[in-house]
């Protein structure tokens, strides 16, 4: 029946959304556009990519989203009936050091994607924004109304030229696009720069781990697993535009998060403080009601569930 051109599945989140479709019987094609970009080990990406390649459904293309007339060639190819699109370059330090790489890929290459949809009559989109776009001027929980004028670094920036974009389509062209405000999303084959693994990898290995601050910070650590839900009911929808939190609604410290590793992995953690990075925001945390009243999603896993299959995946594939 449809065919769901990803984006960025190569990746993290993308790699358990392609798994997730070729399981479901109603989706005939998986199609998947990533350059493989080296931010972090090319051969993580390839391990992920190798678990989607015996499927028949399944169709890798290596591109750029840059690359227009690639991109161009491959619609009319494939002629994909919903789009997800996750490529990004996606860490929020280096952006502010990597502006222009950031800003060309997250918003040239999303601009590209809009108009291919539109121009190929694509059903409906969905896009990849960050609750990075929040900064630390939002009230807690944050709403998807909530005033958008201080990112703290050009990554939040980026999403924020991506959420507008998208309204510019569905406004002009009536292109369906729901974007979703994705907060600190964990689980197997998370990015090795993401705060779980780095101090899974400590703990593991008896190395000492780098406690930003004194620790305080709270994060709303959102399961990947509820992602792909989210994102499967989001193409199921009947929506025009919007955009839409998905988050844990359960904000956490670092040092709670600590706790739960130690409690999980059953060792100790040797801990020294390091500075915080400017562009690091205080707390994240998302208000779900539009998720729960647009798409019916809730998000299901606790985080001592989560911390637990991680670290399970991580003795089996990283050690
Ligand atoms: N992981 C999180 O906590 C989180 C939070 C908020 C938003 N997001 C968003 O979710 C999406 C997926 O994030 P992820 O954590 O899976 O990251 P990821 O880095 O694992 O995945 C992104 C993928 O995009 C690909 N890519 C990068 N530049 C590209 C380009 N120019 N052309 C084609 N492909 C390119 C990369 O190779 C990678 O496989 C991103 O848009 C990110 O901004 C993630």
């Amino acid at each position: 029946m449809k065919t769901v051109l990803i984006t960025g599945g190569a990746g993290f989140i993308g790699s358990h959304l392609c798994e997730h479709l070729l399981r479901d019987p109603k989706v005939k094609r998986v199609v998947c556009i990533d350059n493989l970009d080296p931010t972090y080990p090319v051969k993580y990406k390839k391990e992920n990519l190798s678990l989607l390649l015996p499927s028949k459904k399944f169709k890798f293309y290596k591109k750029d989203i840059r690359d227009r007339k690639a991109l161009e060639a491959i619609f009319k190819k494939e002629k994909p009936d919903y789009v997800v699109h996750l490529a990004a370059k996606t860490d929020t330090r280096s952006s502010v050091h990597e502006a222009a790489e950031h800003e060309s890929v997250n918003i040239l290459g999303t601009l590209n994607i809009f108009d291919l949809a539109k121009d190929h009559k694509v059903k409906k989109v969905v896009f990849f924004s960050s609750s990075s776009v929040y900064g630390n001027t939002a009230k807690p929980p944050f709403k998807e109304t909530d005033m958008l004028n201080f990112p703290l670094a050009p990554y939040g920036a980026t999403k924020i030229a991506g959420e507008v974009l998208a309204y510019t389509y569905f406004f002009n062209f009536g292109l369906p696009i729901v974007c979703f405000r994705i907060f600190n999303a964990y689980g197997p084959r998370l990015r090795p720069s993401l705060v779980l693994y780095k101090w899974v990898e400590s703990i593991m290995g008896g190395k000492v781990i780098e406690m930003s601050g004194t620790g305080t910070r709270k994060r709303d650590f959102t399961y990947v697993g509820d992602i792909v839900e989210a994102v499967d009911r989001a193409l199921k929808a009947d929506v025009g535009y919007e955009i839409v939190n998905v988050g844990n609604s359960s904000p956490i410290t670092l040092k709670e998060l600590l706790r739960i590793i130690e409690k999980v992995t059953r060792k100790k953690a040797l801990v020294k403080s390091r500075p915080s990075s400017k562009a690091s925001v205080e707390l994240t945390y998302a208000d779900v009601s539009k998720a729960k009243k647009v798409l019916g999603w809730k998000p299901k896993t606790s985080m001592e569930k989560g911390v637990s299959i991680f670290v399970d995946w991580f003795k089996e594939n990283r050690l």
